[in-house]
């Protein structure tokens, strides 16, 4: 470590379902954390918004609550680094007002969008510019739908930021944004780390709009004097500029370089891999993003409906409270379920079948199947749809010599096992279980100085709390896992069908 001192350092999640705030030590220690929730609008199928302001009030929430636990301690924070949800719309206008809502990563309104993106310059000019596909999610698409739907706001817009930088603008008065996010805005020179000209002037976007570009490590502010007074942590605090939720989900887990890679199971299941190149699946059925490390970048799948599948099914089918009942009943069932298949695809899908009228489905039911199979369905295929974007990464030649689990997913000693066993590797959990705000503390650290690198500050702070192998069970997922990718498509067309009928 460079730096001994005693010194805190702050990490603060802008996410979907509320901000979290972290205060940690500089040998990785949490000694406080808070979280403030604010909702979620639908205001028409298929819409998801969320009014900044509520993202501020939160935060100012977390700052005074973090102030009050450190007491006179709060002099020594060093640094505050930021995550947030990737890819959401924050419209500003040349007073930095928000213009409206954001429109979130989990909004589809702009399926008409993507199509012009794509007839426009064409998915191989995308993967050369961008790295990535034309999705609903991303945000250059929610940008053309304001200019297509609500033109008297368009014409109004100063700037357009992502949601944890709209954040550190209002504690600074500074925008800014780093790689990490602005890769996952569809605007992104991924493999060159600076925003895409020949995209922006495609699609007429102002290049004012959009701010500067740091690194993640790299202070891009500083705490300013209004905001210091209100929450009590001394002016000039530097901010440093933080990353991606799933960059900061990474380096919290200590997966920073190629060959240790992440399986997340939160709603959604991200399986990620640093690369120490800007690897790119040629059907760009992985997203490829530019990672909070210097010259790395990292390939992420996406399964858009993972934990949150087994929350739906727990609550459609069952009267259980809480999962132990049912990752029990699932353990005394044979691998593989007695025949029984699950498809997890409750909400589309985004890897590697990028459909939004992908669908879920139970497969292969007889008079002999109990509850107990079903659960344990669900949790197999789950992790079977982790596999395909394991195997998008297989493909790639990446190399993965350890698969760090994490999540709610990895909290059963039953679905660690089931990881291990279908991805046909060890499984491992580290230490530190807080999510993106500890990569976002981490970040801080290195911006402030007190760790040289982000390598530095994982190596000392994270570290293997349990391992795990794979069993005999193994094989009888490998070949199920082969009936598993049947599956779809031979269901895609119905889905087409299905989809149509009730759209
Ligand atoms: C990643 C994605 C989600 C959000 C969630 O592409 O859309 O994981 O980052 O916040």
């Amino acid at each position: 470590m460079a730096d001994r001192r005693e010194a805190f350092l702050i990490g603060l999640d802008i996410g979907t379902t509320g901000v979290k705030g972290i205060v940690i030590t500089q040998e990785g220690q949490i000694r406080a954390s808070a979280v403030a929730e604010y909702p979620l609008s639908t205001p028409k199928p298929n819409w998801a918004e969320q009014d900044p302001e509520e993202w501020w009030k939160a935060t100012l929430k977390i700052l005074k609550s973090l102030a009050v636990s450190l007491g006179s301690e709060k002099s020594e924070i060093k640094a505050i680094g930021f995550s947030g949800q990737m890819h959401s719309l924050v419209l500003l206008d040349n007073q930095a007002q928000v213009l409206r809502p954001s429109i979130l990563w989990c909004d589809t309104r702009t399926d008409e969008e993507c199509r012009l993106i794509n007839e426009t310059i064409g998915e191989e000019n995308l993967r050369n510019l961008v790295a990535n596909p034309a999705l609903e999610g991303f945000t250059l698409p929610k940008i053309l739908w304001v200019r297509e739907h609500e033109p008297e706001i368009y014409s109004r817009i100063a700037k357009v930021l992502l949601p944890k930088d709209y954040i550190r603008f209002r504690l600074s008065g500074e925008f800014a944004t780093e790689v990490s996010d602005a890769a996952g805005t569809l605007m992104f020179d991924v493999a060159g780390r600076k925003w895409s000209a020949p995209i922006l002037s495609q699609f007429s976007i102002p290049s004012a709009w959009l701010p500067p570009v740091a690194e993640s490590t790299d202070v891009v502010g500083k705490l300013s004097r209004p905001v210091s007074e209100e929450t009590g942590f001394p002016e000039g605090i530097p901010l440093v500029a933080g990353g991606a939720d799933n960059a900061c989900g990474a380096v919290g887990c200590g997966v920073v370089n190629e060959e240790i890679i992440l399986a997340s199971i939160g709603t959604s299941g991200v399986v990620l891999a640093p690369s120490s190149k800007p690897r790119t699946d040629l059907a760009m059925r992985a997203h490829t993003f530019c990672h909070s490390v210097p010259h790395v970048w990292y390939v992420m799948g996406v399964t858009l409906m993972a934990g949150g599948a087994f929350r739906w099914y727990r609550e459609t089918f069952t009267n259980v409270n809480g999962y132990d009942h049912l990752t029990e009943e699932a353990a005394t069932v044979p691998a593989g379920s007695e025949g029984l298949f699950f498809l997890p695809y409750l909400n589309g899908e985004r890897t590697p079948h990028r459909s939004a009228s992908a669908r879920g489905a139970f497969i292969g039911a007889t008079i002999r199947h109990q509850r107990k199979h079903f659960s344990r369905a669900v949790l197999e295929g789950i992790t079977f749809a982790m596999r395909d974007s394991l195997e998008i990464l297989r493909h790639l030649g990446i190399p993965i010599r350890q698969i760090r689990v994490t999540g709610g997913g990895a909290k059963s000693r039953f679905w660690r096992q089931l990881q291990a066993d279908v991805y046909g590797s060890e499984v491992a959990m580290v230490n530190s279980d807080e999510g993106p705000a500890f990569g976002a503390g981490l970040m801080a650290g290195v911006g402030a100085g007190t760790y040289s690198s982000i390598s530095e500050a994982t190596e000392g702070i994270v570290s293997i709390k349990e391992t795990i192998q794979p069993t005999d069970e193994a094989s009888i997922y490998g070949e199920r896992y082969q009936t598993f990718t049947s599956l779809y498509p031979a269901l895609e067309d119905t889905f087409e069908k299905i989809h149509k009928q009730v759209n």
